[in-house]
């Protein structure tokens, strides 16, 4: 009896395993269409909301009192930040003191536009979807313009395109009317570096898009694929959610991770590499996220690369304890840095920490900017963010003050790139002897090459609040240990 109920349960298990397995190869895994929960990011935040460009119109004109501000599409993410209008010619007015304030040229609907490309806003769309008080056309402007003008002696001006500055000038000239221009940018730069609730929705989107596209390659990706194919499924997955890259995206193996901005994209991925995938997408409102990860590509850290990551991680975490108010700009950059510094030293990897070119010889950039509109958000730091020399291992400069709404990337990274002692010469020539230039190599090198190959970086999103921070992309895995349970299939 016992044997029958045995063989019973062994034929009907056996036969619902069968049958379960045929059942899953003959039917497609999803319906046509039908995409899995991991690839979409169901939109919390409209994609365009009339009441933020409003009230961010609002903010510029309160500082223009007497004066009057006129953008062309030419000024790019500036035009797109007063409007929203998506067109590549227009004019933005701004006038506080006129009772029509936000005043729009455009090109006119037309039917050769509306048959090659579509139909444009037009002076209708202008007012009706982007709340133009009134909108002309582009060909009136000569007309216009200097009527809107007649009451202003001082107008900021922020535009590429010399015809409407030319207009202005000749208008000037005609009349004798006395006014002054003024570059608008700073203005309207310094009014961008803080983000008012529907930009921040706007870059929480892109975060999470950006997080499911590091979700879904960290389980799929394979020895033997190629970094483009890498990069063709994290765009698959932007395209999916509407979005686009906010940048080009960087996908490094093995080597190439040690390259900053690597975008050919076309190595074949070895096993036992590492990937450094340094990803944004742009959400459908144009704000980009920027979040790095470099993953071990079989799943599992080397001894030597675990060591470098580590050392990365605790960079980061130490950064982002001054990412909050009271602290500067640069607060973070130097506790990211000296962490790394230290890191290095106690690895043999850097003889002296007093001796400045020793420490630049591996930190390679500062670890923060903003993000926004552009990858690189435009806005002042308190320092000028291209002179690396100056500010990157210098604790006395700090830049300004961190702010609530101010929204940037916390990013330290350590590049071993394999060849980079041979070039000591140049880098450094001019601050060292050759003798010490060669003694540092003699020291060091038995270790660097240990490591050399190696390239790391561990970026995150961070909004700045009242009180601390928010990290948008916490949710990501991030210590060595998460990663690898995150690959583990
Ligand atoms: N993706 C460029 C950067 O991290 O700054
Ligand atoms: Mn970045
Ligand atoms: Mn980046």
């Amino acid at each position: 009896m016992k044997k029958i109920l045995f063989t019973f349960i062994i034929t009907v298990t056996l036969g619902l395993a069968v049958f379960l397995t045929i059942k899953s190869l003959s039917e497609p895994c999803l319906a046509p269409g039908e995409l899995p929960d991991l690839y979409i990011h169901e939109a919390e935040v409209a994609d365009y909301d009339p009441a933020s460009f409003k009230e961010r119109r609002q903010r510029i004109m309160d500082q223009l009192v007497g004066t009057a501000l006129v953008v062309s599409a030419s000024a790019g993410e500036d035009f797109y930040y007063l409007s929203g209008f998506d067109e590549y010619q227009g004019l933005v007015v701004l006038l506080p003191e006129d009772p029509k304030p936000f005043q729009m040229f455009v090109t006119p609907r037309n039917p050769a536009d509306a048959m090659w490309v579509g139909e444009r806003h037009g002076t209708e769309g202008a007012m009706e979807k982007f709340k133009a008080d009134t909108a002309y056309v582009m060909e009136d402007l000569k007309d216009i313009l200097p009527q809107l003008f007649s009451r202003h002696d001082k107008i900021f001006l922020h535009s590429r395109d010399t015809r409407i500055r030319e207009t202005l000038e000749n208008w000037q000239r005609e009349t004798g009317q006395s006014f002054v221009f003024h570059e608008a940018d700073s203005l309207i730069h310094e009014q961008r570096v803080i983000k008012d609730d529907w930009e921040i929705g706007q870059l929480k989107q892109a975060v999470a898009v950006t997080g499911k596209a590091h979700s879904w390659i960290m389980k799929t990706m394979a020895p033997g694929q190629h970094e483009y194919e890498v990069q063709a499924d994290i765009e698959y997955i932007f395209g999916k959610n509407g979005m686009t890259p906010g940048f080009a995206s960087i996908v490094g193996s093995g080597p190439n991770a040690t390259i900053l901005h690597h975008i050919r994209n076309d190595r074949k991925i070895n096993d036992g590499e590492l990937l450094l995938v340094d990803i944004g997408a742009a959400s459908r409102g144009r704000y980009t996220a920027d979040i790095t990860r470099t993953y071990p590509v079989n799943g599992q850290f080397t001894p030597e690369q675990r060591t470098i990551y580590d050392l990365v991680y605790k960079a980061s975490e130490t950064g982002m304890k001054k990412m909050k108010p009271g602290f500067k700009m640069l607060d973070c950059n130097h506790a990211a840095n000296r962490v790394l510094v230290h890191g290095l030293y106690q690895l043999g990897l850097i003889p002296d920490t007093t001796v400045w070119w020793q420490k630049r010889f591996y930190i390679q950039h500062r670890v923060n900017h903003y993000i926004g509109l552009n990858v690189h958000d435009v806005g002042d730091y308190g320092f000028d963010p291209v002179q690396r020399d100056e500010h990157i291992l210098t604790p006395e400069i700090r830049g300004r003050e961190l702010k609530p709404g101010m929204v940037m990337t916390m990013e330290p990274g350590l590049y071993l790139q394999e060849n980079r002692l041979d070039y000591l010469h140049e880098l450094f020539g001019h601050l060292a002897t050759k003798e010490e230039l060669d003694e540092f190599a003699r020291q060091v090198r038995p270790v660097y090459e240990k490591y050399a190959g190696i390239g790391v970086r561990i970026e995150d999103n961070v909004l700045i609040t009242e009180d601390g921070n928010i990290i948008l992309s916490e949710h990501l895995p991030k210590t060595s240990e998460e990663i690898e349970a995150s690959m583990r299939r």
